[in-house]
C-alpha cells in the first residue's frame, strides 16, 4: 500500500452549497469517500485533509517527505497568490499533482494564473470530482 496525502485549502469546506453553479453539489465529506473509495481500488491510503489557514498548508506539506508517499494538493484560493505554498512544495521529493475542481483557465484573469503549480510534476482543472480521481490514477502512475 502507498500512502498519499491530500490536502484542500481554504473554503472548501463550504463546497456543496458555495457557488455550487461552479463546484457542484458534492460535499467535501462525500469528496473524501469517492477518494478513499478509489484509493482502495489502487492500494493507495488516503488521509485527506482541509485547511482554511496557509501555515496549516506549509505545515502538513512539510510532512510529506517524512510520512508519505505522495501528495496531492487543492490549494483554492492560495493557488494565485502563495510563494510560501510554493517554496514548502519545492522542498518536496515525491510526486506531486494540484487539481482544481472548476478550469481555472477558463475563468477571470486572476485564476488563469497558479503560482503553485510550478511545484509540482502536473495539474488536473475542470474535471469537478473527476479531478481528484484523475489525480490519484496519475500518482499512482508516477508510483509503479
Ligand atoms: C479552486 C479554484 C480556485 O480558483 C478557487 O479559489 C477555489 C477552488 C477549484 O478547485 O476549482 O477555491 O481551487
Amino acid at each position: 500500500m502507498k500512502n498519499i496525502l491530500i490536502i484542500n485549502g481554504p473554503n472548501l469546506n463550504l463546497i456543496g452549497t458555495r457557488e455550487v453553479e461552479i463546484y457542484g453539489k458534492i460535499s467535501i465529506n462525500e469528496i473524501e469517500e469517492i477518494c478513499i473509495n478509489e484509493g482502495k481500488n489502487l492500494s493507495i491510503n488516503i488521509d485527506f485533509r482541509q485547511t482554511n489557514n496557509e501555515g496549516e498548508i506549509i505545515n502538513w506539506i512539510h510532512e510529506v517527505n517524512s510520512k508519505f508517499d505522495g501528495l496531492i494538493i487543492n490549494p483554492a484560493g492560495y493557488t494565485h497568490t502563495s510563494i510560501a505554498i510554493l517554496d514548502s512544495l519545492k522542498t518536496v521529493d515525491k510526486p506531486k499533482i494540484e487539481i482544481h475542481l472548476s478550469n481555472i483557465h477558463a475563468r477571470e484573469d486572476y485564476r488563469k494564473k497558479s503560482i503553485t503549480s510550478e511545484g509540482v510534476e502536473g495539474t488536473i482543472s475542470g474535471f469537478g470530482i473527476h479531478s481528484y480521481t484523475l489525480a490519484l490514477k496519475a500518482i499512482s502512475n508516477l508510483l509503479k
